[in-house]
């Protein structure tokens, strides 16, 4: 089984640091090496920015969301107020004691597919006056297939699901860090969050470094959490244009930083450190 085969690796960061744009890239290279992948968009407040990115723009059939296939907002609760596991409908087995088989149990309706990348969503706020996205926030904690699936979970901006306790059901934490002060506060925050659940696995990607001094006044401002930076991934103006043209995100240039992501997580997982 190949090193990270299986993991449930959760994106998240502050507004705007990159989630999105490394969840695509990610999957793309975690693809191109033999993974079976899958996306999760766990951010119910963007209704489009993910699809957007994997697909481009005008995608008509989006999927089904995850919070129906459990029984709609009426049937899946609050996190915080009823932390009880998910189950399918009409079984009363956790999913995090019975995994979804998603060949099996999973309609196509669910997902779109594009170069072997599958991509789910959680659910989205579409109505006025809908709600909080906590059962949705649900799915996301509880979305565990079964096999050999890598799933990569693009988050909601900024630190919420951590007070709803979303992370206890991942393998991996990767924080995303734009050249900002306020990344750097929000990596502070995550790793006492962590320390204080004794989540050891959790790592930060700095994103949009765009020389070598930045990347070194971002280690500082890091001070002892820079050993925690697993991969920086260079500013990119292509794919700043690929967005605003609404065109689907490709790895291009970015293959190396990628890449060393990837290779750093297979290390740990492989070497056992830092796996929870
Ligand atoms: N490495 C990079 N180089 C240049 N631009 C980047 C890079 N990564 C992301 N961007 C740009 O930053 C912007 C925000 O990216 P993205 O939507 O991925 O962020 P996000 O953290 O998911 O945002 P949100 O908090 O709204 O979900 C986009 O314009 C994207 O093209
Ligand atoms: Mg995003």
């Amino acid at each position: 089984m190949k090193p990270i085969a299986g993991k449930r690796i959760l994106i998240c960061g502050k507004g705007g640091s990159g989630k999105s744009t490394i969840v695509v890239l990610m999957a793309d290279v975690l693809q191109k090496k033999g993974y079976d992948t899958l996306v999760l968009d766990g951010d119910a407040s963007n209704p489009e920015g993910l699809i957007r990115l994997m697909f481009g723009m005008g995608v008509n059939n989006e999927p089904k969301p995850l919070l129906e296939f459990f029984g709609g907002i009426n049937v899946v609760t609050c996190p915080v107020d009823d932390p009880l596991p998910l189950t399918r409908i009409n079984d009363s087995v956790p999913v995090l004691e019975k995994r979804i088989d998603i060949t099996r149990e999973i309609s196509s309706e669910y997902y779109i597919k594009k170069r072997g990348v599958s991509l789910f969503q959680a659910g989205k706020i579409e109505t006025y006056g809908q709600g909080c996205d906590g059962p949705i926030e649900k799915v996301v904690r509880d979305f565990m297939v079964q096999g050999e699936w890598v799933s990569l979970i693009d988050m909601k901006a900024g630190i919420e699901h951590f007070g709803r306790k979303i992370p206890d059901t991942m393998d991996i934490i990767l924080v995303v860090l734009d050249p900002t002060l306020e990344s750097v506060s929000i990596a502070k925050r995550i790793k006492g969050f962590c320390r204080k659940t004794e989540m050891k696995n959790f790592w930060f990607v700095l994103n949009k470094i765009s020389s070598n001094e930045m990347e070194s006044i971002m280690m500082e401002k890091l001070g002892e959490l820079k050993s925690r930076v697993i991969g920086s991934v260079s500013y990119d103006p292509e794919l700043v244009q690929r967005e605003l043209a609404g065109g689907s995100l490709t790895i291009g240039n970015r293959y190396k930083d990628i890449e060393q992501i990837i290779k750093g997580l297979e290390k740990f997982v492989s070497d056992n450190k830092h796996v929870s």
